[in-house]
């Protein structure tokens, strides 16, 4: 069953079929303001904060679902027939309305024809304001003339995601609004600068034209569904201090057959003169700055697009890759991983292992974010060498005491709390950002930025003294000597408070994860280090007894084992009942280059055998069924969800990129087919969620619900699967002096191409594949010329600034 398709042209989704299984969301704004909206307009917007500074009210997990939200209410005063741009909050029948949703690039487009009326509200946030436009069409295609009354609706937050859930003795009298010059203030009391504005660009200051009270404009035992101004077709000029607050602007509109009209509505951060200066900004005859905001964040995306783009025989890859996976990894790197409809905003900051992942993907595409989040990281750094699990970068900024500290100012908890022991640390956190900052580097070849100094946050007082300042490199070397140091009885590194896998705990035992982790990151490094002229033989030497270890104690004869108990218990062998084979000690047991050749064919053979299922591969088997406090929460959650033997996304492109070292492409791509959601566009019976979107999880094969996909946006599944899909399958890799091109790909591929920007220079790249390979580069030649080729791939040098070269690779 389908609800939409992929609009190449324009790089949207279109759901024409807007009644979907769950919300299908998209984000907006990609600076300081922010909102998360579904197909049907529900949602909320933030500045700043989701936690600290909602702007708009979202009541999460109810029912109805997704309300409120940012609607327009369109009323036939002749009729007195009323329904929405957006099909919800009012519902109509789809019977007698077509209702389309566009989920565009930072922009959602609402549409509907209903009653010989064409409408459109289109929501998006310019680059460089802080306001959210709802840009309205409204046509008469009826043949008569029609006389119609639109409304706004969106519900304002008292700011602070708990104030607004909870001790309503203080809340409710700490808010106000009130209307003047056309504009709709609204105020938060207690805070020294928490205002809002909505505004429209006709002022008419007549009652029946505003409302700045929800239970006025909605009414008493009624809903968004059929609010009571809307039914009887005008408001009442409410306004008050105390009390819940919303932006209610009532147009009237006359159209003539065939006529169009175009109304603005303006939802912005800042007091009532921020939104004069705002509205006479947008709201100028013909509205061409709103025209010229919209075009600039068009080519905001544009020019990330264009930095990557693929033509393969796989036609969902091609999607995917050039528009959606991209996006999805820009926006968890932009927004981090707290806004959504599943992580309401209640928990913000930056996850460690999360955020260091993030700012690997994306290097490309966004530099100045992925160097900032991983700066952030930096400063998040114990002097100890493990990162704080999920922090504020603002606890590690220099700070001034507020003037007035309102319930919404970011807090700075004591240091007790926002600086937690080893204990607490999860051992792999921190071994992510080492291959970020190295990525960060051949991308963009910015050397000098291991040589800058930073703090450590366990040694830094935001309100007074810097503590101990040291280079990334530094930085760097901390978190390998603190993986070294952390070991266990089998030389393995210590889980602590639990790997990557959340839930499995290993009650205090040994990762293998971990130390693969630990090769990894050794591995970027001391290739960095060698790089940089510096003495790395400390890692080197490092880096051989990681490797030794884990062959010598997690090669089972079958797979690699999971990790041990601190009883000193196999978890994931041969011998266990249950979590006989995991996915992350196998693919990252190749991954890292900790295992051999001949191990790896083994391992990855039995991920396919024990793991593989048509939606994706699941991250254990057999299930966990009984609760065993000694493995790990994982085994208090019910089969087929979450980590217990779900297809947990996340770790899938890892098993893309380890078959493409094993050098089987027909492999990576059978396991890539089996998650993509492209590929589920026709099954969303079973699917549920975006097909435009990884999901966090897929339930698996365990579960009644095998195959329907949960928490949609933010995940890293996003960032992984284009990492893994660009450098391991196509095989572009930015090294540090040179672009390797390393495909591994089906053998029927013919050729594909790639449009590559690298240091400010294109790459046109065309594979050809005509002896049927899967890897290996026979010949390559840049502008005519042939460079080196070898079992790593073909090196093309870094070309000068501003040149435009032709890259023909030949495999075989
Ligand atoms: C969630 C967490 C992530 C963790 C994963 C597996 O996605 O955000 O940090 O690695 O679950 O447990």
């Amino acid at each position: 069953m389908k609800y939409g398709y992929f609009d190449q042209s324009t790089r949207e989704y279109v759901i024409d079929r807007i009644d979907v299984p769950v919300s299908w969301t998209n984000y907006i704004g990609v600076k300081d303001m922010c909102g998360v909206f579904n197909h049907t307009a529900g949602g909320y917007l933030f500045y700043k904060s989701p936690e600290f500074h909602r702007i708009t009210r979202f009541r999460p997990n109810g029912v109805p679902m997704d309300r409120p939200g940012h609607y327009v209410y369109v009323r036939d005063d002749d009729t007195g027939d009323y329904w929405t741009l957006s099909w919800q909050p009012v519902g109509k029948s789809l019977d007698k309305a077509k209702y389309v949703c566009r989920h565009g690039l930072s922009y959602i487009k609402y549409q509907c024809e209903y009653s010989g009326i064409w409408g459109q509200q289109t929501l998006f946030i310019p680059l460089d304001d802080p306001v959210e436009i709802w840009d309205v069409l409204l046509r008469n295609d009826s043949g008569k003339r029609r006389r119609l009354s639109v409304f706004s609706y969106s519900e304002f937050s008292f700011h602070h995601i708990q104030i607004d859930n909870q001790n309503f003795q203080m809340s409710l009298y700490a808010a106000g609004s009130s209307y003047k010059d056309g504009i709709i203030e609204h105020d938060l009391f207690y805070e020294a600068t928490g205002y809002q504005y909505f505004t429209s660009d006709i002022t008419n200051d007549d009652a029946s034209y505003f409302d700045c009270l929800r239970d006025v404009f909605i009414g008493q035992y009624r809903t968004e569904t059929n609010p009571i101004a809307v039914e009887s077709g005008a408001c009442s000029g409410s306004f008050e201090l105390g009390g819940n607050h919303c932006g209610v602007i009532r147009r009237v509109v006359e159209l003539e057959p065939g006529a169009e009209t175009r109304l603005i509505f303006l939802l912005g951060e800042g007091d009532r003169d921020a939104g004069k200066k705002i509205r006479s900004k947008y709201c100028t005859s013909g509205f061409p700055e709103v025209d010229t905001a919209f075009k600039n964040l068009s080519n905001f995306w544009k020019d990330k697009i264009e930095k990557l783009q693929i033509n393969t025989p796989h036609e969902g890859m091609n999607t995917m890759i050039n528009t959606w996976t991209l996006y999805q990894a820009e926006i968890n790197v932009i927004f981090s991983r707290f806004a959504s409809f599943i992580e309401v905003g209640g928990r913000t900051g930056l996850g460690y292992r999360d955020t260091s992942q993030d700012a690997m993907m994306v290097p490309h595409s966004n530099p100045e974010k992925s160097r900032s989040r991983i700066v952030e990281l930096l400063k998040g750094l114990t002097s100890d060498g493990y990162g704080i699990h999920l922090f504020s970068p603002e606890w590690f900024e220099k700070r001034t005491a507020p003037a007035f500290k309102s319930p919404t100012v970011v807090p700075l908890p004591p240091k007790s709390n926002r600086v937690h022991g080893i204990k607490d640390a999860c051992a792999d956190d921190a071994l992510w950002l080492i291959p970020s900052i190295v990525e960060y580097i051949r991308e963009t070849g910015d050397f000098s930025f291991a040589e800058e100094k930073y703090s450590y946050a366990d040694t830094f007082d935001p309100e007074g003294n810097e503590g101990l300042i040291e280079t990334v490199f530094d930085h760097m070397k901390r978190i390998l000597d603190f993986s070294a140091r952390e070991i266990g009885p089998h030389g393995i590194c210590k889980g602590l408070r639990a790997d990557w896998n959340d839930c499995l705990n290993l009650g205090g035992g040994e990762s293998a994860m971990v130390s693969f982790l630990h090769h990894w990151a050794l591995v970027h490094f001391c290739a960095l280090g060698k790089r940089l002229g510096k003495d790395v033989s400390k890692y080197e030497e490092m880096t051989v007894k990681v490797r030794e270890s884990c062959e010598h104690e997690l090669w089972n004869g079958s797979w690699y084992t999971r990790g041990f108990t601190s009883s000193g218990r196999g978890i994931g062998t041969p011998a266990s009942k249950e979590g006989k084979v995991h996915m992350e000690s196998n693919t990252w047991a190749v991954l890292s280059g900790a295992a051999s050749h001949e191990h790896g064919i083994t391992a990855m053979d039995a991920v396919d055998k024990y793991l593989y299922t048509k939606y994706g591969l699941k991250l254990c088997d057999p299930a966990f069924s009984e609760p065993d406090d000694e493995v790990g929460f994982v085994t208090r959650v019910y089969k087929g969800l979450k980590e217990n033997a779900a297809i947990f996304s996340h770790p899938n492109p890892w098993a893309w990129a380890a078959e493409t070292m094993l050098g089987r492409g027909d492999r990576a791509m059978k396991f890539y087919d089996s998650l993509c959601p492209y590929n589920q566009n026709d099954q969303i019976e079973v699917r549920k969620a975006e097909p435009y979107m990884y999901c966090q999880f897929v339930a698996g094969p365990d579960h009644t619900a095998f195959g329907r996909a949960h928490h949609p946006f933010m995940t890293g599944s996003a960032g992984w699967s284009y990492f893994a899909a660009t450098r391991f399958m196509l095989g572009i890799r930015p090294d540090f002096d040179s672009l390797v091109v390393d495909p591994c790909v089906p053998e029927g591929w013919p050729s594909f191409t790639v449009r590559r920007v690298w240091r400010n220079a294109v790459y046109n790249i065309t594979v050809e594949n005509p002896n049927k390979v899967s890897k290996g580069v026979k010949e390559c030649k840049v502008n005519g010329q042939s460079v080196k080729c070898g079992k790593a791939g073909a090196e093309i040098p870094v070309q000068s600034k501003g040149s435009e070269n032709q890259v023909t690779v030949v495999m075989g």
